[in-house]
């Protein structure tokens, strides 16, 4: 299937807020976020998007791999933006994120602590940053996948949700058009402004929330939201912990015992 990107608007909207600014879009690579950072390893430090209609070495959190080969011909939408990044504190900024792409998408998609891209117990994107540093500067490369078609479940336990389920006609180019611009105008809020701004807005789109949780580190406690640096706070028996980095799910409710007359 022959897409037609519209490399050209994007490019347009997104200059005036980076100067420099340059967008490519590439048949395959290995992955988005390895090119931009073995870019930056070598010195190459401008604003970039690079979009690719196929990974073959995609990456994702946690060291996982981020499979994202269609069903269908319509590919997924795996891109990562590159940029020079001076905030005041970094904490927050995968939040800030998240925050911004369900913003971009749909009013009814919710985050996974913490950016998980979730529609109705599913997840539908997800998000890898990583930054270099190089000499004073810090490079940070913002790496999205999103599934637009139905993929295969791989080794997954629950097949991953998709863009389409919620807006038919979405294409890898039509989400890529509506995620980016507001991506680039919250990293730039994010590096004035911080997290703590975006609290209240990522409440509304908090998964967790209310849910009882168990933490990769064993802790159990139910999820109470994030704080103004967007660690996740969990009330425990032993008081309200602060969770900075863990993976998080939620607990299985027990199954009913069924009563015998
Ligand atoms: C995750 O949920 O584990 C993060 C997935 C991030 C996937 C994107 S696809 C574009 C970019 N290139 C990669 O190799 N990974 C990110």
């Amino acid at each position: 299937m022959t897409l037609r990107w519209n490399a050209e608007a994007i490019w347009e909207a997104v200059s005036p807020l980076l100067p420099g600014f340059t967008v490519e879009i590439l048949p395959e690579i290995d992955s988005t976020n390895t090119e931009l950072m073995r870019r930056a390893r070598a010195g190459q430090l401008e604003p970039t998007l690079l979009v690719a209609e196929r990974q073959t070495a995609g990456r994702g959190r946690l060291g996982r791999d981020w499979q994202s080969d269609a069903q269908d011909q319509s590919p997924n939408l795996t891109f990562s933006l590159g940029l020079p990044l001076h905030p005041t504190d970094w904490s927050g900024l995968s939040l800030a994120v998240g925050l911004a792409v369900v913003q971009a998408l749909h009013p009814d998609l919710q985050l996974k602590w913490p950016n998980d891209v979730w529609l109705a117990g599913r997840k539908l994107a997800g998000i890898l940053i990583e930054t270099a540093s190089v000499g004073e500067l810090r490079y940070a490369v913002i790496g999205i996948g999103i599934n637009i078609t139905p993929r295969a479940a791989a080794d997954l336990r629950t097949p991953p949700a998709a863009l389409s389920e919620l807006l038919p006609d979405a294409t890898a180019p039509l989400a890529l058009q509506r995620v980016v611009l507001p991506l680039v105008q919250a990293i730039r809020a994010f590096e004035r402004e911080g997290f703590a701004p975006l609290r209240p807005a990522f409440h509304t789109r908090d998964l967790l929330y209310g849910h009882e949780v168990v933490c990769s580190d064993g802790l159990v406690g139910m999820a109470r939201g994030v704080d103004a640096g967007g660690a996740l706070l969990v009330h425990t028996d032993q008081g309200l912990k602060k969770i900075s980095s863990a993976e998080v799910s939620v607990r299985p409710r027990p199954a009913p015992t069924a009563s015998l007359p």
